[in-house]
């Protein structure tokens, strides 16, 4: 359904660049501009590093398709192997996501990707400084400079140069590359001058929150400046530049707009914008997201529409104690329940048993930090007013969630025997008498036994299956 109407809206073929494909092409233009002339390169492209969007006419059908597929697996990239990020810059592996909220940033003399936590220094300082955003290897290098088809052509180029079995003419043309060769730090000057000509994220952020705000646009165009935005969102300076430009009450009066599209999108951007960023999610809760969002989520509404809702409102609740209270407060534990039963809804149960999974292991995980500083034991504090799990209790979610036990999928599986296991001292009593579960609980062990006993035949001893099994096995002991 969002598909349909995502590239009704040619919102698939959107300019907004998706991350790893910015990634993809900084690190490709390090290779070419060491391995091409950097002032012939510079003279033929400059004029299109001053274009900040690229024409759709560009994209073949191929890489259309290729960058509507990028562009789906990272909106729902939930399961990606993470990057865990320190207060250290750390080299970002290939396939990694990474968290939204980072200071990112690719290291011109080696082309790896770094990502590492803002530091609290960077937290005070005014993030309007556009110069900052224009600092070298900073990852707000225009990504629409290169298209996908001149990207391949000049990585064609590349592979054929560095092929062995030159022919004359290449080598030739090698030497001239040598020759011309700059030292990096004359590639560096050269390149910043490059770089004031390209559009900050903050001048693109601008426009698009005023092509939001503009009567005359039409809603296509502001369902493609949401979704524009949503990528521009993640990072945390732009986050924080969202709420200076006024943007986040324009997201907050999408959330109650009679578009069910602006309503999405809107839910969309503002997801992005919170995740780990504490300063929107309080701006956020002030500004009434919290009941908005509860007020989507309990109404009829499209599934795709309560997705993207229940998106941002797990944005907003993560590590924000206050906000995980005020959402017990507003009944919100009730909404969720009620969309476990409501039809159409199903694809959002996992992502509920989730949410809550997630907010009960980051209390138990709060409690278990060492009391030693003022700032955990505050956090301590506001974690102990949030009385999850006895709600949890209260509502009958202990059975809600081991039904969840008969879907067909092994990760959902998964995740939901990890969520029993979080829950069985507290829901015993209702677990023991619940011939529901022992019954699904032995015949999941009887599959698994089956496909740990193969996995095991292929060779594999520490099998996801095995994994299963003894997640299972361990309920069952203690149910005993
Ligand atoms: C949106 O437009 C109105 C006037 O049309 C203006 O008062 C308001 O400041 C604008 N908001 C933003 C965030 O640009
Ligand atoms: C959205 O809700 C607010 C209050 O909750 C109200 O003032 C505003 O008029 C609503 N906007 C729309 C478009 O319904
Ligand atoms: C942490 O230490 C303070 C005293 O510094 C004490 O009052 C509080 O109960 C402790 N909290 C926990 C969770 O141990
Ligand atoms: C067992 O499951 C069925 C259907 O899933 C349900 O109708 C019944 O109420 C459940 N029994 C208990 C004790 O939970």
């Amino acid at each position: 359904m969002r598909n349909e109407e995502a590239s009704a809206f040619g919102i698939g073929v959107s300019h907004r660049p998706c991350f790893w494909s910015i990634m993809a092409k900084l690190n490709l233009m390090v290779l070419l501009l060491f391995a091409m002339n950097f002032s012939s390169c510079l003279n033929n492209r400059v004029a299109e590093f001053a274009l900040t969007k690229k024409e759709e006419g560009d994209l073949n059908e191929q890489s259309k398709k290729e960058l509507v597929e990028e562009e789906e697996e990272e909106l729902d990239a939930d399961d990606l192997e993470v990057f865990y990020p320190t207060n250290q810059w750390q080299t970002i592996r290939p396939g990694q996501a990474i968290p939204a909220g980072l200071h990112v940033q690719l290291n011109l003399q080696t082309g790896e990707k770094l990502a590492k936590l803002p530091d609290d220094d960077d937290e005070r300082k005014d993030i309007k400084d556009p110069k900052k955003s224009r600092r070298l290897g900073h990852i707000d290098v225009d990504p629409s400079s290169f298209t996908t088809q001149e990207l391949k052509k000049a990585l064609a180029k590349m592979k054929k140069s560095l092929n062995t079995d030159d022919t004359l003419e290449e080598k030739a043309h090698k030497e001239d590359v040598k020759r011309k060769f700059r030292p990096i730090e004359k590639l560096k000057e050269e390149f910043r001058e490059l770089n004031l000509q390209l559009e900050t994220d903050f001048e693109i952020m601008f426009k698009l929150i005023n092509k939001l705000n503009s009567s005359a646009s039409t809603l296509e165009e502001k369902i493609t400046a949401l979704y524009d935005l949503e990528y521009y969102v993640h990072q945390v300076d732009n986050a924080r530049d969202l709420l200076s430009l006024g943007g986040l009450q324009l997201l907050i009066n999408g959330l109650n707009s009679t578009e069910p599209l602006m309503k999405e999108y809107a839910s969309f951007v503002l997801g992005a914008a919170l995740s780990s960023n504490p300063r929107v999610q309080v701006a956020a809760i002030e500004g009434g997201v919290l009941q908005k969002l509860l007020v989507i989520l309990a109404t009829d509404q499209a599934q795709t529409v309560k997705k993207k809702a229940l998106f941002a409102l797990s944005s907003m609740l993560r590590h924000f104690p206050y906000a995980q209270q005020q959402f017990l407060k507003l009944g919100g534990l009730q909404v969720l329940k009620n969309l476990c039963t409501e039809k159409g809804m199903e694809l959002l149960h996992i992502r509920i048993v989730t949410l809550l999974y997630d907010l009960m292991v980051e209390k138990l995980l709060v409690k278990d930090l060492h009391n030693d500083s003022t700032q955990i034991h505050e956090r301590a504090q506001q974690y102990s007013q949030v009385n999850l799990v006895p709600a949890i209790v209260e509502q009958g979610w202990c059975k809600i969630i081991s039904n969840f036990l008969k879907t067909p999928e092994h990760d959902i599986r998964e995740k939901v025997l990890k969520t029993v296991h979080v829950l069985l001292a507290f829901c015993k009593d209702s677990y023991k008498e619940d011939q529901n579960l022992s019954h699904t609980l032995s015949l999941l062990r009887q599959e698994y036994e089956l496909l740990a006993a193969e996995e095991q035949k292929e060779g594999d001893e520490d099998g996801y299956f095995k994994e299963l099994l003894s997640s299972i096995n361990s309920i069952a002991q203690q149910l005993k």
